[in-house]
């Protein structure tokens, strides 16, 4: 990779002794750091530390350097921003656009990618107003890495700490690469996230765990990687996504409507909602009573459509098809034998498969899958957060892309090569 212009923006929380890696592990790598750090980040680390691990002049008044506009120079400048820690101070600031520091100005003078490491305690993190303040930011297109869960400053542990130095780094560089690579422009990728709710009555309804992570990390990454993106959305448990078509939608009907609109003309559609396959039979139209039943209650089901078999057996000329399975087997070889049948009986293109089961895969912010493509050949093992999982998904749909390009046009120089 290139050297980068990165900022690194320090916030005063404790782990901003540990900031110092994340500066140092830049400059190791290559890059032009420069230190950003709040007055509270000053309490914690001294300016000449900073200065001396970044080799940089460090600057954190807003009104110094009035004469160069520092407050905006910086942020223009920078190709990646790094906040590392960012406290629930910052957070709520950077959220609603509050620039009354240096490093608030940086950010908002700023279209460069924007990475940051929550680091808090547990009951702060989980504070409705963080919460909402994080969606807020994910909708926007920041990338979030951790917090990671483990010990806090004081005995009590629990979400809140501050991933490590390295995992920082890698989060934030993949995103500076993806944001530069851009080998998804002029393409329109559809994705489908989240869960389907089936209604049983006015208030109830037949869901499954999924909550459109994953599904929303690859709309995401398209989207950093220049495509024109429609995220059908079932019932999100996270933000929406910045910049994408939002669509949303509820059952296995509604999604097979709005994606079936939207695949016409697509280069590529993932299908990483986890669909009800069956739905009640009939719907109450009022609250089904506690005494509906003679002691126990039947519900009767009726199969929804398989919409990725639909789309896949139907002519799709040049629209790539990827599918999920998500599957409790726990014997590796069993799983991946699931994959290829799966994706041969859906014919989709490629197949990705993860394990999910009471503690895995759903809600987490990792995810660990295995590609599988038409060959049945692994074509692709990623392990990782779901924002790395979703780029090496990408890598794999654009050199799909580029090899049919090239079988289209031999004549054409394609970047497959
Ligand atoms: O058959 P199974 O539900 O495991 O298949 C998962 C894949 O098929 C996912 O890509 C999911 O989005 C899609 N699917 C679908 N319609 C259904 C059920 C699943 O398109 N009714």
């Amino acid at each position: 990779m290139s050297p980068l212009n990165v900022v690194v923006g320090i916030t005063g929380g404790i782990a901003a002794y540990k900031a110092v890696g994340v500066v140092r592990a830049l400059v190791l790598a290559g890059h032009d750091v420069h230190v950003v750090p709040t007055e509270g980040a000053l309490r914690f680390v001294g300016r000449p530390t900073l200065e001396a691990i970044s080799r940089n002049p460090v600057h954190a008044d807003l009104y110094e350097g009035v004469a160069e506009v520092r407050h905006v120079a910086i942020g223009q400048a920078a190709d990646l921003i790094v906040i590392a820690p960012a406290t629930a101070n910052t957070i709520a600031k950077l959220a609603t656009g509050l620039a009354d520091d240096l490093l608030g100005n940086t950010v908002l003078a700023s279209e460069a990618p924007l990475v940051i490491a929550p680091a808090m305690h547990t009951e702060m993190w989980r504070h409705p107003a963080t919460q909402a303040n994080i969606a807020t930011l994910r909708s926007r297109g920041v990338t979030i890495v951790g917090p990671a869960v483990g010990q806090l400053t004081g005995a009590d542990s629990g979400p809140g700490r501050m991933e490590e130095p390295d995992v920082i780094v890698a989060a934030a560089l993949e995103r500076a690469a993806a944001s530069a690579r851009h080998d998804l422009a002029g393409r329109r990728v559809v994705v489908t996230a989240g869960g389907t709710r089936e209604p049983l009555d006015p208030v109830r309804f037949l869901g499954n765990r999924s909550s459109g992570k994953q599904g929303v990390a690859i709309a995401e990454a398209a989207r950093a990687r220049g495509a024109a993106v429609t995220l059908i959305a079932a019932n999100l448990e996270v933000g929406e996504p910045a910049g994408c078509d939002v669509r949303r939608v509820s059952t296995a009907l509604e999604l097979q409507q709005a994606v079936t609109e939207a695949a016409r003309g697509a280069d590529v559609v993932v299908m990483a909602a986890a669909v009800a396959d069956y739905r009640p039979a009939g719907v109450s139209e009022s609250k089904i009573k506690k005494d509906a039943g003679d002691g126990g209650l039947t519900l009767e089901l009726v199969r929804n459509p398989d919409i990725l078999a639909g789309l896949g057996h139907a002519p799709h000329d040049g629209t790539l098809l990827v599918g999920f399975a998500a599957e409790t087997e726990s014997d590796d070889e069993r799983l991946l034998d699931l994959g290829r049948a799966k994706r041969e009986a859906k014919g989709a293109d490629f197949l990705v498969v993860n394990r999910v089961g009471w503690t895995e895969g759903f809600a987490a912010d990792e995810n660990r899958v295995v590609v599988v493509g038409r060959s049945g050949d692994v074509v692709a093992r990623a392990h990782g957060t779901k924002m790395s999982v979703a780029d090496d998904i990408l890598d794999v749909v654009v050199s799909e892309l580029a090899t049919a390009a090239a079988a289209a046009d031999p004549t054409e120089e394609h970047e497959s090569r």
